[in-house]
């Protein structure tokens, strides 16, 4: 919900500020984000998972469509996975993907693609062990302070 934009920028921006994950290099401020998720279609949203002491949200999932000109392109989402550190490793990101992979089916998505850094080994287990597929690589794809890096790309079909 965009009552959750500020806690979805905080993990975002702490993932951006490890530099070594993603190709987010500054994550957006809480109004941007905000603006974004309300101009987000019915068929696109950001899953997030809060702690239970104090509601603040430790993990979040994206789920867009992977091109909003291209109806040639409406059944493939794009996803997207933070998680704060202290809570990486405990089942979040499989949690989150068994609802937004339910979200994506209901919503008529019939595939999913991914694109990740190559030097994050990590994530892509992750994708893979949710059933994602390697099905491409783009050599020097994302440079992050002076360092280039590939982006492997993943898909799944549902
Ligand atoms: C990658 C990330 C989204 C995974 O979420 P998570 O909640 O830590 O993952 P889960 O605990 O649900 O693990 C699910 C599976 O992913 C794989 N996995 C997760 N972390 C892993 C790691 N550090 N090394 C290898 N495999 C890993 C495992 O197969 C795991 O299954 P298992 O526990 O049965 O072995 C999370 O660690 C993260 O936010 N990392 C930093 C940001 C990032 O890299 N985002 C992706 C950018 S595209």
């Amino acid at each position: 919900m965009p009552t959750d934009a500020q806690g979805i920028t905080d993990v975002v921006a702490g993932v951006a500020r490890e530099r070594i994950h993603s190709a987010i290099t500054n994550a957006w401020p809480a109004r941007k984000q905000r603006e974004f998720m309300l101009a987000q279609s019915a068929r696109e949203g950001v899953f997030v998972a809060l702690n239970a002491d104090d509601d603040t949200v430790v993990a979040c999932q994206f789920l867009d469509l992977y091109s909003s000109i291209l109806p040639a392109m409406s059944h493939v989402a794009s996803i997207g996975t933070f998680v704060r550190p202290e809570f990486r490793g405990h089942g979040l990101g499989k949690q989150l993907w068994r609802a937004t992979k339910a979200y994506a089916v209901v919503n008529g998505y019939t595939k999913a693609a991914i694109q990740v850094r190559g030097s994050n080994l990590a994530a892509q287990s992750y994708y893979k062990s949710l059933g994602f597929q390697e099905c491409g690589r783009m050599k020097g794809q994302v440079v992050v302070d002076g360092a280039p890096d590939d982006e492997v790309l993943f898909e799944m079909f549902f």
